[in-house]
């Protein structure tokens, strides 16, 4: 296992070095491994004071949070949790974007939040950021503002004017990083502008599916809290949470993030901001996937513009240099600026 110089895995180490015992408690399989429930010796998330604590603790630590929740129910989870703080609060005017994902209006319709829409124009087929104005307008209409960053097509809205909106209006700036946990190295991390973030680990970093975090700064942590036990599994699996501290230390992989910049720039792929998800334009998006997956290779969705592929710290560089050779095979084309949108994956809204 590969983690960051100076990081110990304490879930996976307390995991490791159980005993074999009778299982007369949940899971109903009653066969040993990684996969039981809180007992004496494996702590409880709701009150953590033992391993669970301790990686909640460096998960915060390495992120730059005052507080971090482990979440075994994905990055939804974590929206709901983050929205509801800020109901909490007393907020109740939020404004997003237009193609903010599911959960997020989810949350704010079962939280009672009114939204305030931010439009987001398109180019090239697929939904840009919100600009500076939009955002400016979005402070001055809401109590606070969610954003998406990066985006599925690896785009970031302007995170420091965000910022710098956040702090001059006083009010709070959430962030669903669902697809930006491998950046927290970087400074397009969501953790270094935002007040409330999520992490959806399991997308972008080598955590389980469902593996995610939520965090906040020091005055949204306590009902930050609230909102994760409100939302939250009550019964929590290990190997999820094993994978999550896992992937979170998990060392930069510069070799992989300059081989995906040669790779765009090698392969007629859309020009984005995040290393980690490659956009082609196949001439026959259709074609094009039925003939990658009859070689073996799965992209992460076809829109009807671009294939996207998503990659991750783990992704080897012989993999980028086989699709590269595929799609080399495959006729590309120029998407104008004006095309409309494809079919924008996760977005439900009518
Ligand atoms: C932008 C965004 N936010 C939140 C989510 C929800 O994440 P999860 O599936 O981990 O619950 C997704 C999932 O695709 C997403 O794309």
């Amino acid at each position: 296992m590969k983690v960051s110089p100076g990081e110990r895995l304490h879930i996976a180490a307390m995991l490791r070095g159980q005993k074999g015992h009778l299982s007369f408690h949940t899971p109903g399989h009653k066969r040993a491994g990684a996969d039981i429930t809180e007992l004496s010796y494996s702590d409880c998330l709701v009150h953590p004071a033992g391993v669970l604590c301790a990686a909640e603790q460096d998960i915060a630590r390495i992120l730059g949070a005052a507080a971090s929740y482990l979440l075994t129910d994905g990055s939804t989870a974590g929206v709901f949790a983050m929205l509801y703080a800020l109901r909490a609060a007393g907020k109740t005017d939020v404004a997003l974007p237009l193609f903010s994902h599911p959960s997020v209006w989810h949350a704010c319709n079962v939280l009672g939040l009114k939204t305030h829409t931010m439009s987001q124009t398109t180019r090239c087929g697929i939904p840009l950021q919100p600009d500076e104005e939009a955002l400016e307008a979005a402070f001055e209409e809401a109590d606070a503002v969610l954003l998406t960053s990066p985006d599925y097509y690896g785009n970031f809205p302007p995170l420091g004017r965000a910022r710098a909106l956040a702090d001059s209006t006083g009010k709070p700036l959430l962030i669903d990083g669902a697809h930006g946990s491998h950046l927290h190295f970087t400074a397009d991390y969501a953790g270094r502008y935002a007040d409330l973030w999520v992490d959806g680990v399991h997308k972008s970093l080598p955590a389980l599916t469902q593996g995610a975090v939520v965090s906040a700064r020091e005055e949204w942590a306590g009902s930050l809290r609230e909102g994760v036990l409100t939302f939250r599994t009550t019964s929590p699996s290990y190997p999820i949470m094993a994978s999550v501290e896992y992937a979170v230390k998990y060392p930069r992989n510069l070799a992989i993030e300059e081989a995906a910049e040669t790779f765009k720039r090698g392969h007629g792929c859309l020009r984005n901001a995040d290393w980690s998800k490659l956009l082609i334009p196949f001439a026959d998006p259709c074609a094009a996937e039925k003939y990658l997956e009859a070689h073996g290779v799965y992209p992460e969705f076809n829109d009807g513009n671009y294939l996207m592929f998503y990659l991750s710290p783990c992704t080897k560089p012989r993999d980028l240099v086989r699709l590269g050779r595929l799609a080399d095979r495959l006729k590309k084309r120029q998407i104008p600026p004006d095309a409309p949108p494809g079919i924008i994956p996760m977005y439900d809204k009518e």
